[in-house]
């Protein structure tokens, strides 16, 4: 089993109290300001068609098209999750496809796409190849926006470095979680994979939690490289 698969199997078993602790509001950071951070950053681009990748059971796709009216669609490697973002939302688009699948074949994503959205999906260490994608799916002028824990605050005691971390879900009180390995990435480590799938950041948001002044997340405005950069290059 590779950690991959390890991440994908714990969000399946994890599913049914993954939706029941969204839906109900019960994750601290969301309430704090993470949820309304995305929300404000998508809203801001004047979207007509969004994918969310790694959507999960589907708040935000249902958030946007209710709120903006916008074409809103999402994917995700978790079929009961999917499961549980179709019945909830009868007219939406989800489509079961995990990171690797999409990987190789990059045009299952569909698009162009005015706003692609990673909020809280990216987990595995081989990120280049979902983003590279995610890329491709983009219209010229659009924007992919990712939102991550904030790497200061989630280094946690460990040491600030790249590395696998294990999520036991402890913060929650009850339910039998399945843990989920993840991987911790410094700013530097997220700017290297960037450069190295020629995404430019526009910006960086850090919604701050009001009550503690420390940040609950950060947001990655990314577009792709401005295609007139690239005739530049091509003249060096
Ligand atoms: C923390 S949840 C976030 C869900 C949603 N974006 C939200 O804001 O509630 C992470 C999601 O990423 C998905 N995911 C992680 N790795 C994946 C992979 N390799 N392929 C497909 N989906 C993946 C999981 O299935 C899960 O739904």
């Amino acid at each position: 089993m590779t950690k991959n698969n390890d991440i994908i199997n714990s969000w399946e078993r994890n599913a049914a109290l993954w939706t029941t602790v969204v839906r109900e509001g019960a994750i601290p950071s969301r309430a704090a300001g993470t949820d309304q951070a995305i929300i404000a950053a998508v809203k801001a681009l004047r979207p007509r068609h969004i994918l969310d990748i790694g959507c999960g059971e589907g708040w935000l796709v249902r958030h946007l098209a209710d709120d903006l009216g916008c074409e809103a669609a999402g994917t995700d490697g978790s079929a009961a999750l999917i499961e549980s973002a179709q019945a909830a939302h009868q007219g939406g688009t989800y489509m079961l496809q995990t990171y690797e699948t999409l990987a190789a074949q990059p045009g299952q994503l569909g698009g162009p796409y005015d706003a692609v959205i990673c909020n809280f999906s990216l987990l595995g260490r081989d990120i280049a190849p979902i983003l590279a994608a995610a890329m491709r799916s983009l219209a010229p002028d659009g924007t992919l926006l990712i939102q991550t824990l904030h790497p200061s605050a989630a280094s946690g005691e460990a040491a600030y470095a790249d590395g696998w971390r294990n999520e036991t879900f402890a913060s929650f009180t009850s339910g039998d979680w399945v843990p989920m390995p993840w991987y911790f990435r410094t700013f530097g480590s997220w700017f290297a994979v960037f450069k190295a799938v020629d995404l430019v950041v526009t910006a960086v948001d850090e919604p701050i939690n009001q009550a503690s002044g420390k940040p609950l997340s950060v947001i990655f405005h990314c577009t792709a490289k401005d295609p007139r950069e690239w005739d530049d290059v091509k003249q060096r």
